[in-house]
C-alpha cells in the first residue's frame, strides 16, 4: 500500500488532511495549515509501559488507596491557582508571552516544592544549566534541592525521568522538545503534540506531576495544536503588562480546582514576590476621585478583587470614532455603548472612547458592565462619582440590571479596603452590608438619573 509521506496539519485544531488548503475544513480557521511529516513507526519508546487497555470495576476504585494528598508549597499564590496545592500525576501547561517571567516562576516553584519535600527535576531546553544556576543565584535559591538537565531530546529526557522518578518535573519549554520518531522541526505542531502526549502519559503512568512551559503566539494562544490544552489537566496563563511589575497567573482550565482562579505576583529584582492583597495593589495608584475613574468590585476565582476602571471620552472629527479597550472585551464595550444610547438616550457618536483596566489586570466578568457604564458616563459628563464608592452589576440589552453572584463577598472586600458606599443591582444577596451605604438600582436609566441627574 502506498504510504503518503507528508501530511497537512491545522495548528488551530490539530486535524490532518492530505492536501494543503488556505482554510481548515475542520475548524474554519484561515492560514493555519502547514506541512508535516507523520511520525515514523521507529523503535517504540522503551521508557513508558503504560497499563494495557484493561478495565477495572468502578467499585474497586472506592477501595483503592485514597489519592495522595496535594502538596502545598511556600508559594501560596501558585498553590491557590493549582486548586490548593500540587496534585501528584497531574499535567500542567503554563503559557505566557516571552519575557513575562515563566522560567522565573517555575524555578521559584521548583525550589518551593523541593523545600516542601518533593524531588524535583527542572529540564531546560532553552537555557544551559549554568544559566539556570545563575538565575537561581539571583533569586537566592542556589541552595535549592532541584536537579537540573539541559536537554531537548524527549527520549533521553524520559529515560532519565524513568530512572530518577521525581515527584515533579518542569519542562521549559514544550516547543523546544524534540521527539526523534517525528520527522519535523521542534516547535511544529506534530512535535509539540508528541512531546505533550509523551510527557502527559509519563505523568499518568508514573504519578509524577509535570509542568510544561508553552510559548504563546502573537494572538495570545499557546503555540501548537489546540489539542495540547485538551490533553493536560490544568492550563495556566501568566499575564502582565510590559510596563508594570504586576504578574497574574490565571487558571483557564483545571481538573483539580476552580477555573478562573488567579494568583498575583510582583516582578522584583529578586524574582517574583507574592501579593497577598491584590485589591490594595490594584488600587494603590489611584489618586483623588477623577472623572472617568470607577472602582469595580470583581470576583476572580474564589476571591474578591477590586480594581480601577478608567475611561476617557473625547470629541473627534472622524466619521468612525475610536473604541480602544485595554483589559476588557471590546465587543462588550460596544454593547454597553449601544444600550446607553438606545435605552438612556445618551449618544457616543462623534466621541472617541478609551477604556482601561488599571494595573494590567484583565477582566472577563459581565459583572463589570455597570462599572464600565459608570466610567463612560462619568468621563462623558466630566463629573466624578461620589468618593469611596464601588460599582458592580450586569447590564442586559433591555437596559435592566441583573444581580451578580457573590454580592456579599464583593461588599465585604470593599468595606475591608475602606470604601463607604456601593452601587449594585436590585435583588442581589447583599447579606450583611453594614458599614457600607448600599444603593440598589433596577435599571440603567434609573442609575443615570440617580447618579448623574440626567
Ligand atoms: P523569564 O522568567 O526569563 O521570562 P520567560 O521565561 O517568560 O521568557 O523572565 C525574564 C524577565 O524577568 C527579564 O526581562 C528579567 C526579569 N527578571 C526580573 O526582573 N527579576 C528577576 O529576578 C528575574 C530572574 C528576571
Ligand atoms: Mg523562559
Amino acid at each position: 500500500m502506498a504510504k503518503s509521506s507528508v501530511l497537512f496539519v491545522c495548528s488551530a485544531c490539530g486535524s490532518t488532511t492530505s492536501k494543503w488548503s488556505g482554510r481548515c475544513e475542520a475548524c474554519g480557521e484561515w492560514n493555519t495549515i502547514s506541512e508535516e511529516r507523520p511520525a515514523t513507526a521507529g523503535p517504540p519508546s522503551k521508557s513508558l509501559k503504560p497499563a494495557r487497555g484493561r478495565t477495572v470495576p468502578l467499585t474497586d476504585l472506592a477501595h483503592a488507596e485514597p489519592p495522595p494528598p496535594r502538596t502545598s508549597s511556600a508559594l501560596s499564590e501558585l498553590d491557590r491557582v493549582l486548586g490548593g496545592g500540587l496534585v501528584p500525576g497531574s499535567a500542567i501547561l503554563v503559557g505566557g508571552d516571552p519575557g513575562i517571567g515563566k522560567s522565573t516562576l517555575l524555578l521559584q516553584g521548583a525550589a518551593a516544592f523541593a523545600a516542601a519535600g518533593l524531588s524535583v527535576v527542572y529540564v531546560s531546553g532553552e537555557e544551559a544549566s549554568a544559566q539556570v544556576r545563575m538565575r537561581a543565584e539571583r533569586l537566592g535559591l542556589s541552595g535549592a534541592k532541584v536537579r537540573l538537565a539541559a536537554e531537548t531530546n524527549l527520549r533521553d529526557i524520559l529515560a532519565t525521568l524513568d530512572a530518577e522518578r521525581p515527584d515533579l518535573v518542569i519542562v521549559d519549554s514544550i516547543q523546544t522538545m524534540w521527539a526523534d520518531n517525528v520527522d519535523s522541526a521542534p516547535g511544529s505542531v506534530s512535535q509539540v503534540r508528541a512531546a505533550a502526549h509523551e510527557l502527559t502519559s509519563f505523568a499518568k503512568a508514573r504519578g509524577s506531576a509535570v509542568m510544561m512551559v508553552g510559548h504563546v503566539t502573537k494572538d495570545g494562544q499557546i503555540a501548537g495544536p489546540r489539542v495540547v490544552e485538551h490533553m493536560v489537566d490544568t492550563v495556566l496563563y501568566f499575564e502582565g503588562e510590559r510596563g508594570h511589575q504586576f504578574r497574574i497567573l490565571r487558571a483557564v482550565k483545571n481538573r483539580f480546582g476552580p477555573a478562573d482562579e488567579i494568583g498575583v505576583f510582583e516582578m522584583t529584582g529578586m524574582g517574583l514576590a507574592e501579593v497577598a492583597n491584590p485589591s490594595a495593589l490594584f488600587l494603590s495608584e489611584r489618586g483623588a476621585p477623577a472623572p472617568g475613574s470607577v472602582v469595580f468590585a470583581g470576583i476572580e476565582g474564589t476571591r474578591p478583587v477590586l480594581c480601577e476602571l478608567q475611561a476617557l471620552v473625547a470629541p473627534t472629527p472622524q466619521a468612525q470614532p475610536r473604541r480602544t479597550v485595554v483589559g476588557w472585551d471590546g465587543g462588550r464595550l460596544a454593547m454597553i455603548l449601544a444600550v446607553l444610547e438606545a435605552r438612556c438616550g445618551i449618544p457616543f457618536a462623534g466621541l472617541d472612547v478609551y477604556l482601561n483596566v488599571a494595573g494590567g489586570m484583565k477582566i472577563s466578568e459581565p459583572a463589570a458592565d455597570l462599572a464600565v457604564a459608570a466610567a463612560l458616563l462619568s468621563a462623558r459628563e466630566d463629573s466624578a462619582l461620589p468618593a469611596e464608592t464601588v460599582v458592580f452589576g450586569e447590564i442586559s440589552l433591555s437596559g435592566a440590571l441583573r444581580p451578580v453572584a457573590q454580592t456579599e463577598n464583593r461588599l465585604k472586600e470593599a468595606r475591608k479596603l475602606g470604601f463607604t458606599a456601593a452601587i449594585a443591582p436590585r435583588g442581589g444577596k447583599a447579606g450583611d452590608a453594614s458599614g457600607l451605604s448600599l444603593t440598589e438600582v433596577g435599571d440603567l436609566a434609573a442609575f443615570v438619573g440617580d447618579i448623574f441627574g440626567a
